[in-house]
């Protein structure tokens, strides 16, 4: 296992509770998921969970308070049954959660639609996202309707429903030294396995193998597992922005899209690179490689503090623009190829995303004041691509059939960025090295 340095999870909850001067965050966990009948998926924990108690089990509600005066952090957790733990593993004793997660108090989950309305209908204001589970929902609504009662008998009570994320996903942007090491840690894991990816890329090998060689490497460096489906596209198959099949052969003249991440303790990398199976960047897609490339470039030239995701992928999309117009695939002023949003067709995504416990990790990329700032802790990808789809290009035919995106991981730091990937090169003749098909 990869040694990792604790997360403060305390200090967190103090945190997070500080802006609930009024109010009780409830987060229930994850559900286990079945594949069908009783085959679970592996357990993977609800991320504003994690990220405020480090509960990474199924069965439990926590419940913040942000009122002086009682318990700030009550969990509710399935006692240990021997009978269900002789399949699926030991489970803690409530004593032991208690002491291991630092909570005032703990109760059996079963006491949950019992006690949690009376804990939570004294609050003004109850944070919690409807729909996030059934038997949370029925408390919830049972807290709400004994507010209003209470409210009318002594002047306070629940009576306003509030989504968690106002009040964790301002915090969840800005990442503390725990969260980077393991970003920084998933980024170096994703790095290696790419290596080993790119060297399986050759003519004739199943888009499944170099899945294979890229999750592997994720394991055998110490990673959870992939933080999301794998995507290899050979060919026509890189312009499905989430081809997750892999069933496809590589063909000599193919590009190959590779866009995967691995993820550590919990937190993702999300990385992409495009490369020609031959071994050499040529013809229609070594240019709009290059297109893209430089779009990439200018768009981690230009991020860090104070400037926004929103301007640059306004200044991402201008380049790529000015690139489909180089390359023939569309005739026009740019201003007007921007303002029609002709180009949306070769370039249907934006450019960022913010990263994190979540692969498109929450957040803002504007606010009422307008676009949102870079601060340094913010963790973003930047990944321009160009898609030509059949049938997409007629003005240039031979590009369609071609897709290419170069995505890499950036943490803002005081003075500028800090690219979390770029031991990967993106040069394309660096990058053709590493594929196998390369003499
Ligand atoms: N892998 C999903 C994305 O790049 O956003
Ligand atoms: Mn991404
Ligand atoms: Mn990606």
């Amino acid at each position: 296992m990869i040694s990792l340095p604790p997360h403060p999870f305390s200090e967190r909850r103090a945190f997070a509770a500080a802006r609930l001067p009024d109010g009780v965050m409830v987060l229930p966990s994850s559900p286990v998921r079945f594949k069908n009948g009783d085959s679970e998926y592996r357990y993977r924990p609800d991320s504003e969970l994690y990220y405020l108690t480090g509960w990474d089990s199924p069965d439990c509600v926590a419940l913040l308070s942000g009122m002086g005066g009682g318990p700030r952090l009550v969990l509710f957790l399935r006692e240990p049954d021997p009978d269900v733990d002789l399949w699926t593993g030991p489970r803690m004793s409530l004593e032991e959660a208690r002491e291991r997660t630092g909570a005032d108090e703990v109760r059996p989950l079963g006491s949950l639609a019992e006690e949690g309305p009376g804990l939570l209908s004294g609050a003004d204001r109850i944070y919690y996202r409807l729909g996030a589970s059934p038997e949370c929902d029925a408390v919830v609504r049972k807290a709400l309707s004994q507010g209003r009662s209470r409210r009318f008998r002594s002047g306070s009570g629940a009576h306003v429903l509030a989504d968690p994320g106002a009040v964790l996903d301002p915090m969840r942007m800005r990442k503390d030294d725990a969260e980077l090491a393991r970003i920084r840690r998933a980024a170096e894991v994703t790095v290696e396995a790419f290596r080993e990816g790119l060297a399986g890329v050759s003519p004739g090998v199943g888009e499944w193998e170099i899945e294979a060689l890229l999750e592997a490497g994720f394991r055998r460096g110490g990673a959870d597992g992939p933080a999301f489906a794998t995507i290899v596209g050979a060919g026509v198959h890189g312009c499905t922005l989430h081809y997750v099949e892999n069933g496809g052969h590589v063909a000599e003249g193919d590009l190959v899209l590779m866009d995967a991440g691995a993820e550590v303790g919990y937190y993702a990398a999300d990385v992409t690179r495009t490369v020609p199976a031959s071994g050499h960047f040529e013809g229609p897609g070594g240019e709009v490689y290059a297109a893209v490339l430089a779009a990439q470039r200018q768009a981690l030239g230009a991020a860090g503090p104070g400037t926004s995701l929103e301007a640059l992928h306004e200044s991402t999309t201008r380049l790529l623009v000015e690139g489909l117009l180089s390359l023939g695939a569309l005739t026009g002023s740019v201003d007007e190829i921007l303002e029609d949003g002709t180009y949306r067709p070769f370039y249907p995504h934006r450019t960022s995303h913010w990263l994190g416990l979540d692969t498109h990790d929450p957040g803002y990329h504007r606010t009422s004041e307008g676009p949102l700032g870079l601060e340094p802790g913010m963790v973003f990808t930047v990944e321009p691509g160009l898609y030509f789809r059949p049938g997409s290009c007629p003005a240039r035919p031979e590009l369609e059939g071609i897709g290419v995106r170069i995505e890499d991981d950036v943490l803002v730091t005081d003075d500028g960025i800090d690219v979390l990937t770029a031991a990967l090169p993106t040069d394309p003749e660096e990058l053709a090295s590493l594929v196998a098909g390369c003499p």
